[in-house]
């Protein structure tokens, strides 16, 4: 392949979103949309990319990530004048690449194609169509008797008989870069916005006897995101594109459709995922199961764990683990292999090690605990005195009773018994019982005394 530069189009400010964000860094699918054609461009290898960026855009310039430049639509003049902003990056000839941010499910292999197709038909410039269901508002191809594309014309300057072809452009251009850059010295200002059309080349290319081309791929794959609708839309698309590569991979989802797993996971073999459960940037091992109704972000689950309509971010999860169900893993949590974290438990930046059981109702907060103990119903660490912070250390063997609050810092040593409903301040030595609460009091037959009284 020959020297290829791509161009993003990103300046727009997605006026349709009605967001204060702009359009290309909404989600799609878990990572912002203008990371989908980016990487379609780095994978059909691109040697150089820009990015056109609106005013003041430093959030896309982050997502956007290393290696790719940038440069600066000042005011949005519409598509054509977007393209004029990368003339001063286009130097050394070969061809130019040029795609919209809001177009999350172009592939690879389809830009390749484009590219592909105007390297061995010797074209000025492909583009990328696809006829739609309802092609409202895309740019519709109009084609001469013999089919070749004579030029494209925008929704609001179609006619109503342009508006019936249900053939539209896509928004994926290549083009040798000298004519490009002719071209586009060539265009002006369209009504009703005076915007520059970057559509336009077709035909100006056309009128100077050049030979431009088309590749038709399927709707599906053009859809344009625009409005909220569109998001939903692609997202859907995305994120059944995802199931499937899991589900080929030897994962079963129970129903993928109601499944919500983003690009940046990764599922081991003969996981099974049950409705409603959502997938951050996360890995979950193999073997295991994921019940209705779980958000694991930013976490790793290890092989053979169960998890069960719980909350698990930034944490870490051992082999064979129960979780849930209603449990919540906050970020800093390590959980070793075959422990138990029940119903209704809370744990915050807390090591667990294996074979420990949280089994219910209890709040593990910024502690360390060694393997094989028990945490009794109820048990609250009591980690904040309203002002800081504080860990305690609970070692391994530990029998914690129901209904205990460690007031931290406090260390409970090896195989300690702490009896149910104690108070705990102090630590308690290895092997040793402690009891912290007053003694019962009973009063025989207090009833009948004061009864008579
Ligand atoms: C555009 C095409 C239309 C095509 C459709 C496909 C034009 C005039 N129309 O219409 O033929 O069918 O895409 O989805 O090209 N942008 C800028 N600066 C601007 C304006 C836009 O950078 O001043 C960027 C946007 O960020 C976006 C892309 O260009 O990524 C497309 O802009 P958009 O306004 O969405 O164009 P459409 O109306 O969808
Ligand atoms: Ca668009």
């Amino acid at each position: 392949m020959e020297k290829c530069t791509a161009v993003l189009l990103a300046a727009g400010e997605g006026t349709r979103m009605k967001s204060t964000k702009p359009k290309v860094l909404h989600e799609a699918a878990g990572i912002p949309m203008i990371g989908w054609p980016l990487a379609a461009l780095r994978e059909a290898g691109a040697d150089k990319i820009i990015v056109v960026t609106g005013p003041g855009m430093q959030a896309l310039r982050d997502a956007a990530g290393e290696g790719v430049l940038f440069a600066e639509q000042t005011e949005r003049r519409g598509t054509g004048h977007a393209a004029m902003q990368a003339a001063p990056f286009l130097t050394g000839g070969g061809c130019a690449v040029i795609l919209p941010g809001d177009m999350p499910l172009i592939t690879a292999d389809t830009v390749k194609k484009v590219i592909d197709t105007a390297e061995a038909g010797g074209y000025a410039c492909v583009l990328l169509t696809a006829s739609y269901d309802n092609p409202t508002g895309y740019g519709r191809i109009i084609r001469d008797a013999q089919g070749n594309v004579l030029r494209i014309v925008e929704e609001a300057n179609a006619t109503a008989e342009e508006k019936k072809i249900r053939e539209a452009n896509a928004f994926v251009y290549c083009v040798r870069v000298p004519l490009l850059l002719e071209c586009l010295k060539k265009l002006s200002p369209k009504p009703p916005k005076n915007e520059y059309y970057l559509t336009d080349i077709v035909e100006i290319l056309n009128e100077a006897g050049e030979k431009v081309g088309a590749v038709v791929t399927d709707a599906e794959e053009c859809l344009g995101v625009n409005d909220r609708v569109q998001l939903a839309q692609a997202s859907a698309l995305l994120r059944r594109r995802i199931a499937g590569k899991h589900m080929e991979n030897g994962v079963t989802l129970i129903d993928p459709q109601n499944t919500y797993i983003d690009a940046k996971s990764k599922i081991g073999q003969d996981t099974v995922i049950y409705p409603g459960v959502i997938l951050e940037d996360s890995r979950i091992g193999e073997g295991a199961v994921l019940y209705q109704g779980s958000r694991i972000s930013k976490s790793v689950i290890g092989a053979g764990c169960t998890v069960q309509n719980s909350v698990v971010l930034e944490s870490e999860v051992g082999a064979g683990t129960t979780v849930g169900p209603y449990a919540y893993l906050r970020p800093g949590t390590q959980v070793g292999e075959g422990c138990r974290i029940g119903d209704f438990v809370e744990v915050k930046n807390s090591r667990i090690g294996a074979g420990t059981k949280v089994p219910h109702l209890s709040y593990v907060g910024d502690a360390d605990l060694g393997e094989k103990i028990n945490i009794g119903c109820g048990t609250v660490f009591v980690n904040y005195d309203g002002k800081r912070k504080f860990r305690s250390v609970v070692k391994s063997g530990a029998f914690i009773g129901c209904n205990t609050n460690l007031i931290s810092p406090v260390e409970i040593g090896e195989g300690a018994y702490i009896a149910a409903g104690s108070t705990i301040t102090k630590d308690v030595p290895p092997h040793s019982l402690a009891i912290a609460r007053s003694r019962q009091i009973v009063r025989t037959d207090w009833k009948d005394k004061r009864d008579e009284e």
